[in-house]
């Protein structure tokens, strides 16, 4: 399918998975799959922004990713540093804003620093919203929704849908329409619980360092090829390619 007839999704969402395995399979330590699922991420960024997708959010620390050993935790932050500080010309020639979907303040000092100087250098910027969910956690993300209402001193009947969107990290951004998850694991492993609710689900076997654009593409033809009904009919509904 050429890139002119694939439907762009307005918001992609992707769960990066597989970067261990991949490392596991030439030999490396994790921490090269990790250092290549870097340079993955770099091209994908850059085909989204080609193809006019508007937000992309790439999951890449989740709230149980603490779990992990010390060692490979303190890499993945090391890593998202250094792609900060190599990135942020390259986002902002790409008129790309970068912002963070997760709890900034259980970062390491040295990562939200770097975070907030490129998110305050990229803020003027509109051609994509880059989010980064970043100590992000979706159960932890709706409880904290719902204490900001409390919080508001809001009535029972003035709770509703948009208003807890409101309060969640993606406030003001399009709900995904459709989820990535490389590696074969079929899982949404706490991600972004409340926003797909009506998300179209893509899973790969491919491990994420080698999610090139040319999968993405491929991701995209079978996103094109799917008919979105919203609990509608069919019939109800436009034929894919309508
Ligand atoms: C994804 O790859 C990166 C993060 C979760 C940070 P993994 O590190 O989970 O790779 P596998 O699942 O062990 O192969
Ligand atoms: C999900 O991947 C989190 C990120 C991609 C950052 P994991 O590899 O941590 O997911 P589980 O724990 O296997 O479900
Ligand atoms: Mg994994």
């Amino acid at each position: 399918m050429s890139p002119e007839s694939l439907n762009i999704p307005a918001h992609i969402a992707i769960i990066m998975d597989g970067n261990g395995r991949w490392a596991k399979l030439r030999g490396l330590p994790r921490t090269k799959g990790h250092k290549a699922g870097t340079e993955a991420a770099r091209a994908i960024v850059t085909r989204c922004r080609e193809l006019g997708v508007r937000h992309l959010t790439l999951y890449t620390f989740s709230k149980e990713n603490w779990n992990r050993p010390k060692e490979e935790v303190g890499t993945l932050f090391d890593l998202l540093t250094s792609f900060l500080k190599n990135e942020q010309k390259r986002l902002i020639d790409q008129d790309i804003r970068l912002k963070v979907v997760g709890d900034l303040d259980g970062m390491p000092l040295a990562v939200r620093t770097a975070l907030k100087h490129v998110i305050s250098k990229t803020a003027k910027c509109s051609s994509m919203t880059l989010n980064l969910a970043l100590n992000y956690g979706g159960r932890d993300e709706i409880v904290r929704a719902c204490r900001a209402l409390v919080a508001a001193g809001i009535s029972p009947e003035e709770v509703t849908e948009e208003r807890l969107a409101g309060e969640l990290y993606t406030a003001g951004q399009p709900d995904p329409d459709l989820v990535i998850r490389t590696s074969g694991e079929i899982r949404i492993s706490n991600y972004l619980l409340f926003q797909c609710a009506y998300s179209e689900f893509y899973f790969t076997d491919v491990y994420w360092p080698d999610f090139t654009p040319e999968e993405l593409e491929k991701a995209l033809a079978d996103y094109t090829s799917r008919q979105r009904r919203f609990g509608k009919t069919g019939d109800q509904v436009e034929a894919p390619g309508d």
